[in-house]
């Protein structure tokens, strides 16, 4: 069975169509990529996916099951994380509390405020766990607020992870970023892939990231699917090279 069913799904604001008729199969463990120029309707189909508002029309299956009308945190509890364009963390916070509040919600202790002792262990060994995953063990006690920015794109990763997903989506996850810090998340992200077997949708902007890493692409423009094939095939649709790589490679 498949992870994830998107069915044509529209979204309208007004009588701007941010989204028509997409849709989109991932199997599981799979790594796919959603490309496209700034407004294409990219972020507002994760916003669907994970039940940030609702689809004008289209269904989305998951796990067999219609999520369709569901709010995000059922979403989440379902086995589906995501991460932001805009990178959310508490930034006041250190690495190892931000990973804590994630761990925390994830094993259900947040509506307990008797904690044992026990569990207490069990919390800190995951935190321990996501850190050295994550390359943040020497970090843990910085306030994210004040890390590089690819140290808190992978601590939000990580507190995604923590949330025990099966599918896991990355809106621009190496935005902002310079060469080595790209080159960092993008090993975090295949490392993810491969030894958690995650089916992973990222959103990304870099053509070097995402040839490198995915397995299936989707070309979005005006918020309509353009193509849809593997890296080889994108990169040889001569639709795609007018409508965005050729204007991406200038
Ligand atoms: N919450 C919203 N309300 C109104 N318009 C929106 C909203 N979110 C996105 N849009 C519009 O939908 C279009 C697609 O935006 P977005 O999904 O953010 O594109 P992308 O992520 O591909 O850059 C844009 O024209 C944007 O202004
Ligand atoms: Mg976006």
């Amino acid at each position: 069975m498949s992870l994830l069913r998107v069915e044509n799904v529209s979204k309208h604001f007004g009588s701007l169509v941010a989204v028509n008729n997409i849709s989109m199969v991932v199997e599981p463990g799979e790594l796919r990529a959603v490309i496209g120029p700034n407004g294409a309707g990219k972020t507002t189909f994760f916003n669907l996916i994970s039940g940030f508002f609702p689809p004008t029309s289209g269904r989305i299956v998951f796990n067999g099951e219609d999520i369709t009308a569901l709010k995000p945190a059922r979403r989440v509890w379902r086995g589906m994380a995501r991460t932001f364009q805009i990178t959310e963390v508490f930034p006041e916070l250190p690495v190892r509390e931000n990973l804590r509040i994630a761990v925390e919600v994830a094993a259900g202790n947040r509506l307990n405020p008797w904690l044992s002792r026990d569990a207490d262990g069990e919390v800190r060994a995951r935190i321990v766990e996501l850190m050295d995953m994550g390359g943040l063990a020497d970090k843990a006690d910085r306030l994210v607020g004040e890390l590089a920015h690819g140290d808190q794109r992978a601590t939000e990763i990580m507190m995604a992870l923590a949330l025990n997903p099966r599918l896991l989506l990355l809106d621009e996850p190496t935005a902002g970023m310079g060469d080595q810090e790209t080159y960092d998340i993008t090993q975090l992200i295949r490392k993810l892939h491969r030894e958690e077997k995650l089916a992973i949708v990222l959103i990304e902007h870099d053509m070097r990231v995402v040839f490198h890493l995915a397995d299936r692409i989707m070309v979005l423009a005006e918020g309509e699917p353009l193509a849809e094939g593997t890296p080889r095939e994108i990169g040889a649709n001569e639709a795609v090279q007018a409508a965005y790589l050729g204007k991406a490679a200038a």
